[in-house]
């Protein structure tokens, strides 16, 4: 029986990338019994050789396993970032091309409508560009075509501007024809075969996918985007996922919480992004990447930032030690800043230390009991250790909140 359940995850390692260390036991037995009950299927050993024969066996458990959780806006600097780099960059030089951007994975949609509603305000017209979102669930894809939302794929708090992309009745949010229309849907594994001319993106949001799938899939998916990625294009992608890109040729972006990089010629050294002397930091504006990298590096003190900004820097650097010890110090000077304990428990999550992670997140709670991010966070790591009916009380808080 165990070897049969081993035989699984490879399969799913094999074709979808999934690291075996990122679902549970449990999430798995549970994922396998609702499928072979639907097949009528007694045993773990027949049902394995199902999953090796049956294209359409291995599709429904991979709608069982896969975690669809996205939102409108998620980390919303990204979009700044997004509008930022297309008014600066690409507009001056491009202003005939259509901007191809490709969402994957995209899931139920909420982010590639992102994507289009951020470019009609930067403002681009509709024939200026194009969004494709993929992914491999096929009820995510059939949802994200329908379009229509509830409260919880509205987290982030500032959508004033993109109420006029909805038609709205009570509790439901229907995706307007304008924005529908610039985002087209179609199913994609990831790690599967690309065309080998295909067209190049400018800009490509791969955003919590890369943290699921283990060192070998990961490493084919960053070849293939980088492949898909045009000289000079963006890749976006998840806060804890910076740890995980290491090609000479992706400059990280210092632009916070933006989770960016750029594709440069692989011999570009790193890209130095100065805030203006004058602002104080939660001020600053929009940060402007030196269009040379060769240009000298600004004076240190030039650089004003505050610990916790500076433990985010780090942390999308990958230098996790470093930005444990900025939030850590400024913890010290500010301990009861819900943040600061939020960003910490970020980072020991990162660096595998599960229980400091529910350590800080159990305090941001107490310091700010409607942190949705965080009780997001609790309920994923009480999941993963098998904690099912203390995630299911999480997730009743969080069910409240939405309906608040
Ligand atoms: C957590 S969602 C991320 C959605 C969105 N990018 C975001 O950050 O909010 C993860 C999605 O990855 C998709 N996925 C998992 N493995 C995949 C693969 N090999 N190829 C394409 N999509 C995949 C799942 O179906 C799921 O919808």
């Amino acid at each position: 029986m165990k070897q049969d359940y081993q035989g699984i995850e490879q399969l799913l390692a094999r074709r979808i990338g999934l690291g075996p260390d990122k679902l549970s036991p449990r999430q798995l037995i549970k994922a396998v019994t609702i499928r072979q009950k639907a097949c009528g299927i007694k045993n773990v050993s027949d049902y394995l050789k199902r999953l090796q024969s049956s294209a359409h066996e291995f599709q429904e458990l991979v709608e069982q396993i896969v975690i669809r959780e996205t939102w409108f806006f998620r980390h919303r600097q990204a979009f700044s970032l997004l509008r930022h780099h297309v008014q600066t960059q690409w507009l001056p030089s491009h202003s005939r091309e259509t901007l191809r951007i490709l969402s994957v994975p995209c899931s139920t949609g909420e982010e590639p409508y992102s994507i289009a509603m951020t470019l009609l305000n930067a403002p681009l017209s509709s024939q200026q560009f194009i969004v494709e979102g993929m992914d491999i669930s096929q009820t995510a894809l059939s949802l994200a075509k329908k379009g229509i939302y509830g409260k919880n794929s509205f987290r982030s708090h500032d959508q004033v501007d993109y109420k006029q992309f909805f038609e709205v009745e009570e509790n439901r949010y229907q995706i307007g024809p304008s924005i529908r229309n610039q985002v087209k849907f179609s199913s994609k594994n990831l790690l599967s075969a690309w065309p080998v001319n295909h067209p190049p993106y400018h800009v490509i949001f791969c955003r919590h996918l890369l943290i699921y799938l283990d060192d070998a899939s990961r490493d084919r998916v960053l070849k293939i985007l980088d492949r898909l990625l045009a000289e000079g294009g963006l890749l976006f992608v998840g806060a804890v996922e910076t740890t995980l890109i290491k090609r000479d040729n992706f400059r990280f972006m210092s632009y916070p919480s933006a989770f960016a990089y750029q594709k440069v010629p692989a011999t570009a050294t790193e890209l130095t992004l100065t805030p203006p002397r004058h602002l104080k930091p939660k001020q600053r504006s929009p940060l402007k990447p030196r269009p040379s990298a060769s240009l000298p590096k600004p004076p240190e003190k030039e650089i004003q930032l505050s610990s916790l900004e500076m433990a985010q820097q780090f942390a999308n650097q990958g230098k996790l030690k470093e930005a444990a010890q900025s939030c850590q110090s400024y913890l010290q000077r500010h301990p009861i800043d819900a943040e600061g304990y939020y960003l910490l428990g970020e980072i020991s999550q990162a660096q595998g230390n599960r229980e400091e992670a529910q350590r800080c997140f159990q305090k941001a709670l107490y310091l700010r009991p409607n942190y949705r991010e965080a009780l997001v966070h609790l309920v994923l790591l009480r999941e993963s250790q098998g904690d099912i009916q203390g995630a299911a009380i999480l997730k009743n808080r969080i069910q409240r909140l939405d309906n608040l």
